[in-house]
């Protein structure tokens, strides 16, 4: 059986962190990374930057840290909640779902009567925190509070199916790494981004501070691989996955075949992607300044954006192992 630090990758999971309120999800990666980084930063947007010292290229690992939710618009005199997106939320998706807010409040979703559930929009949805007045509610959230999806975490098998693997799984093969890195070669910049979800924001402002020579993205990606799925050629547990494009980026193929060459030769499984739709931070990187090589190695998960995504464990191993690999590569060529 494939062992992973779950007790980290539960805390990772289960800690509040919709975009533009990374504040305590930072505190726990700060904590956990600390001792095995040369310096820590934070920068004016919040990304969290770990550095780990060496001679040879400037390399950005970017993984981000907030995740989708809801923002609170309107409180009703019933006490019921009216609430915007963060990010890409489904209203299908988030129907009968439970939010919690920064405050561990906890609101079920429910909608308005619909003669047509094709009719269903978030703006015919509200949130029910099971107070019977707004004089109530606001004592405890008001306009403009934020809340993520609340589920819980589940290892099961040879899996995990939690909320907001989008993207902590990221964040924990990025933790994993710089744990297991040795000396490097190369200068690694680990950067735990901020406000990826409403359009890369924070990986924007990190690449340009940090100026590196190369930028890999760590994210999730979707799979082809459920009951008549749009077809993709990415599957759980066929390996990390080497993006080659979605809509941010068509990945270099010098930075392609670069970590290509190093899942062949370290004999890593892995599988190609492309990703009709999304993007991730190495879409931003790579347009920042004049231009940075930029790739991605994607986790693949299903039920992507919803409370109950899920992850092959063996995949999550391979791609912490393709990334240390990538990152202790001596002579860099890109
Ligand atoms: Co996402
Ligand atoms: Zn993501």
């Amino acid at each position: 059986m494939n062992k992973i630090n779950a007790e980290l990758l539960k805390k990772l999971l289960m800690t509040f962190g919709p975009s533009g309120n990374e504040e305590k999800i930072r505190k726990v990666i700060k904590e956990e990374i600390q001792e095995f980084a040369d310096e820590i930063k934070v920068d004016a947007l919040g990304n969290l930057i770990a550095i780990k010292k060496g001679k040879g290229k400037r390399i950005m690992v970017a993984s981000h840290m907030d995740e989708i939710g809801i923002m609170v618009t309107n409180v009703d005199d019933d006490g019921f909640l009216r609430f915007t997106n963060i990010g890409g939320v489904s209203p299908f998706m988030s129907l009968g779902q439970k939010v919690i807010f920064d405050d561990e409040t906890i609101g079920v979703i429910g909608m308005e009567k619909l003669d047509d559930i094709k009719d269903l929009k978030l703006n015919k949805m509200f949130i029910d925190v099971g107070l019977p007045s707004k004089e109530e509610v606001i004592k405890k959230i008001n306009v403009g509070d934020v809340a993520s999806f609340y589920s819980p975490f589940i290892y099961q098998n040879e899996c995990i199916i939690s909320k907001t693997l989008d993207d902590r799984i990221g964040c924990f093969v990025a933790i994993e790494a710089l744990k297991k890195l040795k000396d490097t070669p190369n200068e690694i910049y680990f950067v735990f981004t901020v406000q990826e979800e409403v359009g890369l924001r924070g990986a924007k402002t990190a690449a340009y501070g940090i100026n590196p020579d190369l930028g890999i993205a760590i994210d999730v990606t979707l799979t082809g691989d459920t009951p008549k799925a749009e077809v993709m050629d990415v599957g759980l547990g066929k390996g990390a996955a080497i993006k080659v494009k979605d809509r941010s980026i068509i990945v270099s193929p010098k930075v392609k075949d670069l970590i290509t060459e190093v899942a062949v030769d370290n004999e890593i499984p892995f599988q190609y992607e492309i990703l009709d739709a999304g993007g991730t931070d190495s879409g931003a990187i790579h347009l920042s300044r004049s231009g940075i090589p930029s790739g991605v190695i994607s986790i693949p998960c299903r039920y992507v954006h919803s409370p109950s995504e899920m992850v092959y464990i063996s995949d999550v191993i391979n791609s912490i192992k393709l990334l240390i690999k990538v990152l202790e590569k001596e002579k860099i060529n890109i």
